[in-house]
């Protein structure tokens, strides 16, 4: 018989022969009468499997508790119990794997997500993780079908890259020279010559420069990939390797690239309600009462675009005002996320994009404006979050980008490829960046970001 999905079960009409195969999530019941929750990944709600006990082997039962895997044969029967509309009259029941109820790793008492972080088999299992990464999936999902709507080519950047686009030096440097011996030049410093790709490499931050070829010949494109990130910051929001979505458009300026990323994080939210609906319930209903009503509120509501500089005059107000932040507010310094938070919840009650930031504390990419000061930068910022999305329109303008390398001293040597898109046929073009973990975490109502990726790599922990 061929084995039909507990989401399936869940949804079919009674009378029919079926084959589930899951983990047991519960068993309880009495003398006469077992009833095993059962779950197989694909959908929040478990099938229930009732065992009448006189028809049922007791040594089959007895090595059935919760974790195990088994395959259950039987026929599905309107519920008579409240909670679920079918479940199956078990027939034959196969024991693929028990699970040892002194052993199991799982038990109800210490299930917090620290403790899950540390068993990395076990914490899928759990209804939710099971729900983030569905949720995970589908989002990753609606972001190909969202671009391939709208005729965006999906481009592969790479991953090893020698240059740093964020200019930020937060690299992983990538090497097969022997650490332990390591190859000098007549400076004394390392010999990347001597490197497998000849040069010094890393792992890349972001695949933005590569993006910028792809736009300025295909239009429009959208990069879906890792990136990794050396910064030693332990908080909630950071990860070392993350995912980011990249779309990079010819001739979009600052205003179309804000209007993209507000359709489409607007999009993304809209697809996880219409097509998530049993695991944002759960996770509502288990942690975050509001956060249905948080995704709703975004969906329906214009995001404010502001500029950086009255950004920074709100807040000053609000600290005449009595509002207490950690860290000061200071024309030219970058926003805290206690800073972004406070103009998203507090003062406007809505997503905001903060545009125009001061030039820098932005990449050496961004069109810089005529005040000669500020760059067509915008963040896309959000409740609970912070920022989600990074992004601006580019400078299409040659000496300008040269200059700014120039000031910046960063490695024209490594840079001309890039530089040539503005010498041959440069174009106005824009493009952003939206943390896919970010995302999740607003779409979850999860705490951590951690706790929205499936094997989280942060500062000393790579487990796994
Ligand atoms: O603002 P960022 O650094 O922008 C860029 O990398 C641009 N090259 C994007 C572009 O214009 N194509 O990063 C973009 C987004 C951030 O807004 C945030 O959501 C996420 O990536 N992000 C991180 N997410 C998790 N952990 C980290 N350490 C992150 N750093 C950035
Ligand atoms: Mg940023």
């Amino acid at each position: 018989m061929k084995r039909s999905k507990v989401k399936e079960l869940l949804s079919m009409q009674a009378g029919g022969d079926v084959l589930a195969k899951g983990w047991v999530r519960t068993k309880r019941g009495n003398k006469e009468i077992a009833f095993i929750a059962l779950n197989d990944g694909s959908t929040i709600r478990n099938i229930q499997i009732v065992v009448d006990k006189n028809e049922t082997t007791e040594p089959v039962l007895a090595r059935i508790s919760t974790g195990a895997c088994i395959a259950v044969e039987g026929k599905l029967v309107e519920s008579v119990g409240s909670g679920q509309s079918v479940e199956i009259k078990a027939g034959n029941i196969t024991v693929y794997g028990e699970c040892d109820p002194m052993r199991y790793p799982l038990q109800k008492k210490d299930t917090s997500f620290e403790y899950l972080r540390t068993v990395a088999h076990m914490r899928p299992r759990t209804n939710t993780f099971g729900a983030v990464l569905r949720l995970r999936s589908q989002m990753a999902y609606a972001i190909h079908e969202y671009f391939h709507s709208k005729g965006f080519v999906y481009l592969n950047t790479p991953l090893i890259t020698a240059s740093d686009c964020e200019g930020a030096g937060q690299m992983f440097q990538v090497t097969t020279l022997d650490l332990n011996n390591v190859p000098k030049n007549k400076k004394g410093l390392p010999d990347f010559t001597k490197d497998f790709f000849g040069k010094q490499t890393s792992l890349t931050v972001s695949g933005q420069l590569e993006g910028e070829l792809g736009a300025t010949a295909l239009g429009e494109i959208y990069t879906f990939g890792p990136t990794f990130r050396a910064e030693n910051s332990n908080t909630p929001r950071h990860l070392a390797e993350f995912w980011m979505i990249e779309p990079e458009m010819a001739f979009y300026d600052i205003q179309d690239n804000m209007d993209l990323a507000e359709d489409f994080i607007k999009h993304l939210v809209k697809y996880a309600l219409d097509n998530c609906i049993d695991d944002i319930q759960f996770l509502n209903d288990r942690y975050d009462n509001e956060l249905i009503e948080r995704l709703r509120g975004v969906i329906d509501t214009q995001f404010v675009r502001l500029p950086y500089t009255r950004g920074i005059e709100i807040l000053k107000e609000a600290i005449a005002n009595g509002e207490k932040f950690e860290y000061p507010v200071d024309w030219g310094t970058d926003l805290q996320s206690e800073h972004e938070r406070f103009l998203v919840e507090k003062h406007f009650g809505k997503p905001v994009i903060l545009t125009d930031y001061p030039k820098d504390i932005k990449a050496f990419y961004m069109k810089q404006n005529e005040d000669g000061k500020t760059v067509r930068a915008m963040d896309v910022l959000f409740p609970k979050i912070g920022e989600i999305i990074g992004g601006s329109e580019r400078e299409s303008d040659l000496q300008k980008l040269e200059q700014r390398v120039e000031e910046l001293q960063m490695s024209r040597k490594n840079l001309e490829w890039y530089i040539d898109t503005r010498r041959f046929g440069s174009c106005p073009h824009s493009g952003f960046g939206l943390g896919f973990e970010r995302l999740l975490l607003f779409i979850t109502g999860m705490q951590n970001i951690r706790d929205v990726i499936p094997f989280p790599r942060t500062p000393k922990n790579a487990e796994y």
